[in-house]
């Protein structure tokens, strides 16, 4: 029987980056694959996080941002199953201690203020861009190590990632700015 030969092309194979052993051995590339499992974590924990602060939130236009911000995280997470794909990795978390920090302080600004209150909003928007800073400044690095290890695909999927989390930050402003703060402020306790 005759034998197809699948790859005449190696470099022509879009399925994985250009791994070899000696790069899966190298301290920097278990970082990195590491520092992954980091932000797949956080990015897990944010799904329940968000919907949480979707719930507790007072006005409307913040609860559609952070209903958007629920669904575009779903797409980071999709995002990081293909990269790990690419690398040739095991899809895994790891616990990541500081977005666990950030959620717990979000969680106390919802105890420490009222329902219905704007300054529950002020305080929420305050957290959720704790959170996307964490985020952005993650994914920022990732990119980086990402471009330097020549993990060009990958590389590429970090940066759309990056690119809407500081889109999410910007809204956040917005809101903030256009809106809550002022309407924070004129509240009686
Ligand atoms: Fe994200
Ligand atoms: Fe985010």
């Amino acid at each position: 029987m005759e034998k197809k030969e699948s790859h005449p092309n190696n470099t022509m194979d879009k399925s994985t980056e250009n791994i070899d052993e000696k790069m899966k051995k190298s301290a920097l590339h278990k970082f990195f694959i590491s520092a992954l499992k980091d932000i797949y974590y956080a990015e897990h924990a944010l799904i329940d996080s968000l919907e949480k602060m979707q719930k507790f939130a007072t006005t409307e236009e913040l609860k559609d941002a952070f209903e958007d911000h629920q669904l575009q995280t779903k797409k980071h997470i999709s995002r990081l199953d293909k990269i790990f794909g690419l690398l040739d990795e095991k899809t895994e978390k790891k616990e990541c201690e500081a977005i666990k920090g950030l959620i717990k302080e979000a969680e106390e600004m919802i105890k420490s203020t009222q329902d219905g209150s704007m300054t529950r909003d002020a305080a929420l928007i305050i957290a959720a861009q704790k959170i996307e800073h964490y985020e952005i400044a993650t994914y920022g690095g990732l990119v980086q190590l990402a471009i330097t290890m020549e993990h060009h695909k990958v590389a590429e999927l970090l940066e759309k990632t990056l690119v809407e989390e500081e889109e999410t930050d910007d809204d956040l402003t917005d809101i903030a700015e256009t809106l809550i703060n002022f309407e924070a402020e004129a509240e009686e306790n």
